[in-house]
């Protein structure tokens, strides 16, 4: 996948990760972006070509597949975390919620996406997963189940898309100074040097893509539970 002249959309582009993604697709060379939010009025930078798409909605998603048909690129980065533990009252309605986004969302989005990539001769598709895919904490409950299974749903894609030309590439990534962890005290990755390291690696073809020492070691399970774990890091 070379980022250079390519034609890339964003999910959740409107703020956090998603907004430096778009940012670092410019200075990298890419010749155009589609820079998709719930609200593309809340879309602020220049040189990228605003979209409305709630991942979560299929008519939405059909609507994109049916008009941008240049895409070589898909970012699957949009996602919420809503904290809940098993024993609360509302635990399994959140776990619902989470996965629709997390789950199902990037699921419909590659599903109706990868068409386009492969008539266009082939690209990458990208999924924003999580050092939380191998790593639990208390109030995680629902993030990291949902992280979990796009994990194994990336997993899928690669034996479906890679023959056919797409990459498929998941970043991991520990604690990320967005709205999402506000609430969170301990230090934080730059959003902005997540979306460098992240779409360099993906440049070079990576498929598996470990940004921190907190991804590292939770995938070899040299860590069991979220460090420097507060109940209240997170915004929702
Ligand atoms: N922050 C971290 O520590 C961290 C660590 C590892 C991985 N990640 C992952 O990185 C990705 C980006 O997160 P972030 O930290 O940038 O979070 P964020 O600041 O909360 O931004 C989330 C983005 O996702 C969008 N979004 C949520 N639900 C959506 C939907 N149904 N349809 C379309 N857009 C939707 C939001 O749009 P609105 O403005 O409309 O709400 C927003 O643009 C997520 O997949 C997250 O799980 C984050």
């Amino acid at each position: 996948m070379k980022i250079k002249d390519s034609t890339v959309l964003v999910t959740g582009a409107n703020r956090g990760l998603g907004f430096e993604f778009t940012q670092v697709l410019l200075e990298m060379g890419a010749k155009k972006v589609y820079a998709a939010a719930r609200n593309p009025e809340t879309i602020k930078l220049h040189g990228v070509i605003p979209i409305k798409l709630d991942i979560t909605n299929q008519k939405d998603v059909e609507n994109v597949s049916n008009e941008l048909l240049d895409i070589n690129m898909l970012i699957n980065n949009a996602g919420i975390h809503k904290k809940t533990t098993l024993l609360d009252d509302d635990s399994i309605e959140i776990v619902k919620d989470v996965l629709n986004t997390n789950l199902i969302g990037i699921s419909t989005m590659s599903k109706f996406i990868a068409p386009i990539i492969i008539k266009n001769g082939g690209g990458a598709i990208v999924n924003v997963l999580s050092a939380g895919c191998w790593l639990n904490g208390h109030g995680n409950l629902a993030y990291s189940i949902s992280k979990a299974a796009a994990l194994s749903l990336t997993n899928d894609m690669r034996l479906a898309l890679n023959s056919k030309g797409v990459q498929v590439s998941a970043i991991h990534a520990g604690f990320i100074d967005t709205d999402m962890m506000a609430s969170f005290q301990g230090k934080k990755l730059s959003p902005y040097s997540v979306a460098y390291d992240s779409l360099l690696a993906v440049n070079q073809g990576s498929q598996e893509i470990l940004i921190d020492e907190m991804s590292k070691k939770s995938k070899l399970h040299s860590i069991d539970e979220i460090p420097n774990f507060s109940d209240s890091y997170c915004s929702e």
